[in-house]
């Protein structure tokens, strides 16, 4: 029994189009049954239409600032769907703790550094800013605070002399289409913890049970 699993987005959609090339494989244990986007016209959307997938938007600015009745809409789409798995991939809005309580344990995200540093945004020009020699990006599950919550899987790239923002954006990006499908694979069937991380991931969280872990 494949995980419905719903993504939410807010721009690009470049992760959602490796999580939806992952699951194409009959074996994912996990089928992209929604996409839910604030943001009307976000290019991810046309990914979703073009792999067949329900895409719907849900414009946060129709709410005129009340968070919680557009998560409250958010939800009803979820449940609608019939949805058992959600993974934000670039969702752009800081979710409150009705929606995160609704999906303990349940809502992935993928971050663009190697967590807990780097929280928040900017990510790349802050590496570079400090001089770190790694970085890269994590999934995690999450949790009221932000960029917080159980680390699920995680890649590392170096950072290489002369890199510009957009260039080691460039090579995390690349490993969070590795390991996004890879965490959600892991996650929706628990059994699959065991399969070995592709020789692409450059590191891979080795601790199978983490998900387990409070
Ligand atoms: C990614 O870098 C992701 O880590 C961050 O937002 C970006 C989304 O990119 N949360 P995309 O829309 O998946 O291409």
């Amino acid at each position: 029994m494949r995980q419905r699993t719903a993504v939410l987005i807010s721009g690009r959609g470049s992760n959602l189009a490796a999580l939806l090339a992952a699951a194409r494989d009959p074996a994912f244990p996990a089928k992209i049954a929604l996409v839910v986007c604030n943001q009307p016209g976000a290019p991810g959307l046309a990914v979703a239409v073009a792999a067949g997938v329900p895409a719907l938007v849900v414009d946060h600015r129709a709410f005129d600032r009340d968070r919680a009745a557009h998560e409250a809409a958010i939800q009803a789409e979820l449940e609608r769907h019939r949805i058992a798995i959600v993974c934000l991939a670039g969702y752009m809005r800081v979710l409150t703790p009705f929606l995160v309580g609704c999906w303990a344990g349940r809502m992935l995200n993928i971050h663009p550094s190697l967590l807990p540093a780097f929280p928040g945004l900017d990510t790349h020009a802050r590496a570079l800013a400090v001089g770190v020699k790694l970085h890269g990006c994590t999934v995690h599950l999450v949790t009221e605070a932000v960029d917080d919550g159980t680390i699920l899987a995680q890649a590392a790239v170096p950072v290489l002399p002369g890199d510009t923002a957009d260039v080691l954006a460039a090579r995390v990006l690349a490993q969070e289409h590795v390991i996004y499908p890879l965490a959600l694979r892991r996650f929706a069937a628990p059994a699959e913890r065991a399969v070995p991380p592709p020789a692409s991931a450059a590191l891979l969280n080795p601790l199978p049970g983490a998900i387990e872990r409070p």
